[in-house]
């Protein structure tokens, strides 16, 4: 379907894995999007390139260290006229401009607050992929949202699947008065799923990077090696669809080809199924409710048929999880503890 008009973009975190991904999306569907801005941390060389690859009018740099190098890489482009903002401020900013409609919320941890912040102040449609942002300041941030009318759809691919299976009056109705006795967020259980707690003391953060389904950034395939991953989805489940911890169980699904599922008080489950591919959320969140092209390949059932298999996490020797669910409950500032302890433990990994 075409869009009635182009949709203006900023990436915030271009040249991280989902930002990578939103841009192969985006350069697919050609006359859809328009690059208004991209930002960085000190990626200088990636990001030049891709301002010259799409054009926008500004870009963004997290450490005003890197300026002069991306100055440098944008010169030896030749005509990149593009203007530079640094600092959180500055990503600030560009998540707030008026010529942005949507701001692509792909910053890793922490960081990410403040821009993302700024975007749902500014009442932008913002596709969120920085889980820790709902984590640390869930409460701020919708009520940021509810306050000013901004459109919040989820990219992680879990948050995305139940979206997907939600029906369309769930936001007024709440998920209660929908009929939805519970949501079940899947896991991949990560690299070490099979691993004893004694042989977890010595592995490596090459081995916890090599997640067996999805290619994404250093610190996710950390998070996903521990499972913190999952208890961090927790709590961003709790408050994008507005529930309780109790209401949200995790199902350990080695195969990632079903993403996560929903279960009504008739006894339905519906999942959303897909290779595990984030352009496959990212484009659904680009186009909803329309949908686009990814580049995603159709998933062969002929191959998994018999191969999907479900296990219950084990909350000893992953206890990550726990204390997720833990401070999930609590609630307060519980969670941006648990957040910034994880950030701390797994930059020190
Ligand atoms: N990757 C996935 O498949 C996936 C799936 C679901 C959810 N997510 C979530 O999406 C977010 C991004 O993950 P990712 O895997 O794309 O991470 P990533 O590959 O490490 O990319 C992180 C992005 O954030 C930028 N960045 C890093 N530190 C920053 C700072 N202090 N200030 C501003 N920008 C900073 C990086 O810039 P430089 O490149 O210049 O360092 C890069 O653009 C995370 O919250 C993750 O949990 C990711």
């Amino acid at each position: 379907m075409a869009a009635e008009r182009v949709t203006r973009l900023a990436v915030l975190g271009s040249t991280g894995s989902i930002g990578v991904n939103t841009l192969d999306v985006v350069g697919r569907n050609p006359g859809r999007y328009e690059i208004v801005a991209l930002t960085g941390h000190r990626n200088v060389k990636r990001l030049a390139e891709q301002c010259e690859r799409f054009r926008p009018q500004y870009v963004g740099l997290a450490d005003p260290a890197a300026e002069p190098a991306l100055r440098a890489e944008l010169k030896a482009r030749g005509r990149v006229e593009v203007e530079v903002v640094v600092g959180q401020a500055g990503l600030a900013e560009l998540a707030a401009l008026t010529e942005v409609d949507c701001v692509v919320a792909g910053i890793v941890g922490a960081a990410g607050l403040l821009p993302t912040l700024a975007a749902a102040e500014a009442g932008k449609r913002i596709l969120l992929a920085n889980k820790e942002v709902l984590v640390m300041a869930g409460d701020l941030f919708m009520r940021a949202v509810k306050a000013s009318g901004a459109v919040l759809l989820p990219v992680d691919s879990e948050h995305n699947a139940i979206f997907q299976c939600l029906p369309s009056h769930y936001a007024a109705a709440g998920l209660q008065g929908s009929g939805i006795r519970r949501l079940l967020l899947t896991a991949s259980g990560g690299p070490f799923r099979t691993r004893s707690a004694q042989e977890l003391i010595g592995v490596t953060p090459e081995e916890a990077c090599a997640h067996p389904n999805w290619v994404m950034g250093r610190k996710i395939s950390v998070d996903s090696a521990s499972m913190m991953n999952k208890g961090l989805e927790l709590i961003e489940a709790c408050f994008l669809f507005a529930t309780e911890p109790a209401r949200v169980d995790v199902v350990i699904h080695p195969q990632s080809i079903i993403h996560s599922m929903v279960e009504y008080a008739d006894g339905s489950v519906l999942a959303q199924l897909g290779n595990p591919d984030m352009r496959t959320p990212i484009a659904h969140a680009l186009a909803w409710p329309e949908r686009i092209e990814s580049g995603v390949e159709s998933l062969d059932l002929c191959k998994v048929i018999g191969g999907l298999h479900f296990e219950a996490p084990d909350q000893q020797r992953f206890p990550c999880l726990r204390l997720a669910y833990a401070a999930a409950e609590q609630g307060g500032s519980a969670c941006a503890v648990l957040n910034a302890a994880n950030e701390i433990a797994v930059a020190a990994f």
